[in-house]
């Protein structure tokens, strides 16, 4: 498994993805628990160090979920990050949400506190005083933010006393925005986390018009009759790739983004074999003909910019079909 830096950590640049975890907004029942704790559980045991979630996600029982999966594990061998739901970010709020966030993980200190969104209300030197407040207080190690466009994560960064370690944007081959970061983030030494680097299960190609999911994936127009015709020649592309390293679409899917340097893919899972599977990807690594091709033939698909405010704005502020729920 390639490793990525972040901060004073060397993570595997495939990591696990928290969202999943409670599956409120998934649609998974309460049942799912029992395999929320083998999923996390298979991942340290395959050498996955690195664990995204967020306040928002399960009401903060994703945060739970994990802090009660990593009972005993040596918690300085992984790095977990967490999210800030950015409603009113005071100084106050956001050290209050860091408190209770930590202690959801069972940590004293966490690895990376992100914010999830940027508020477009809150200036965002406010925000950044709340941060370092969480830091100085040693409840986090590293700051990090999620949704930023570029001037705004560099804004982040000038207001911040020390750098804003990451963005945690969606990336993958059908929303490839996220690579106008790239290149501050490599000459900087900062990281750029994929979210949503499936496109929520669209590049596994198992998904069609008359077999889309429901839950938050209502929300997400990668499944609407336009999306999925416009992804199918990148799925195809996917598939005649993965027959040549005896893989599957998802999983050429994942090394072509962590192909890109300073990029750590955070996939969710629903089950433990699909975790094994997204593990396992770590492993391929693709010619640079093929990282050429999946770059030609995604790139009408791949267009789209990158979400930060105006859609922060829609979400807060529109109402949502029922069963779906903020990323
Ligand atoms: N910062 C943010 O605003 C933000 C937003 C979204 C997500 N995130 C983070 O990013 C993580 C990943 O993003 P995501 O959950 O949106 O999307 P994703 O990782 O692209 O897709 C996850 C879904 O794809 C399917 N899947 C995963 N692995 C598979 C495999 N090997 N084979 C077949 N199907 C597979 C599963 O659903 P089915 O089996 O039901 O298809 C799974 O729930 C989240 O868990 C969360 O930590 C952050």
């Amino acid at each position: 498994m390639r490793k990525v830096r972040i901060g004073d950590f060397e993570a595997s640049a495939i990591g696990l993805g928290g969202w999943q975890f409670g599956g409120k907004e998934w649609g998974w029942d309460s049942a799912h628990r029992a395999e929320d704790h083998r999923i996390i559980q298979r991942a340290i045991e395959l050498g996955i160090n690195f664990i995204d979630t967020a306040e928002g996600y399960s009401k903060g029982e994703s945060e739970a979920i994990i802090g009660e999966a990593l009972e005993g594990a040596a918690r300085d061998q992984l790095f977990v990050a967490t999210k800030l739901m950015p409603i009113m970010p005071t100084p106050g709020r956001i050290v209050r949400a860091a408190d209770a966030s930590r202690k959801r993980l069972r940590d004293e200190c966490m690895d990376l506190y992100q914010i999830h969104w940027p508020n477009p209300v809150v200036p965002i030197g406010t925000q950044m005083k709340g941060m370092r407040m969480v830091r100085e207080q040693g409840m986090a190690r590293h700051l990090g933010v999620s949704n930023f466009s570029l001037s705004a994560w560099q804004k982040a960064d000038r207001c911040l006393d020390g750098p804003v370690i990451s963005n945690q944007v969606q990336y993958n081959l059908l929303r490839r925005g996220a690579e106008k970061l790239l290149p501050w983030a490599e000459a900087n030494g900062r990281v750029v986390i994929a979210y949503s680097p499936l496109a929520q299960g669209m590049l596994t190609g198992k998904y069609s018009s008359d077999n889309a999911p429901g839950g938050c994936r209502k929300m997400n127009t990668a499944f609407t009759s336009a999306g999925i015709e416009a992804a199918q020649p990148t799925i195809t592309a996917l598939r005649e790739i993965a027959q040549k390293h005896d893989a599957t679409p998802s999983q050429i899917a994942l090394a072509w983004l962590i192909h890109h340097p300073n990029v750590i893919a955070i996939p969710g899972a629903r089950n433990v074999a699909q975790l094994e599977q997204n593990v396992a990807a770590g492993e391929i690594n693709l010619s640079e003909d093929e990282f050429a091709r999946l770059n030609e033939v995604s790139t009408t698909a791949g267009k789209g910019g990158l979400k930060t405010v105006p859609q922060f704005v829609g979400r807060m502020f529109t109402r949502r079909p029922a069963g779906a729920a903020a990323s």
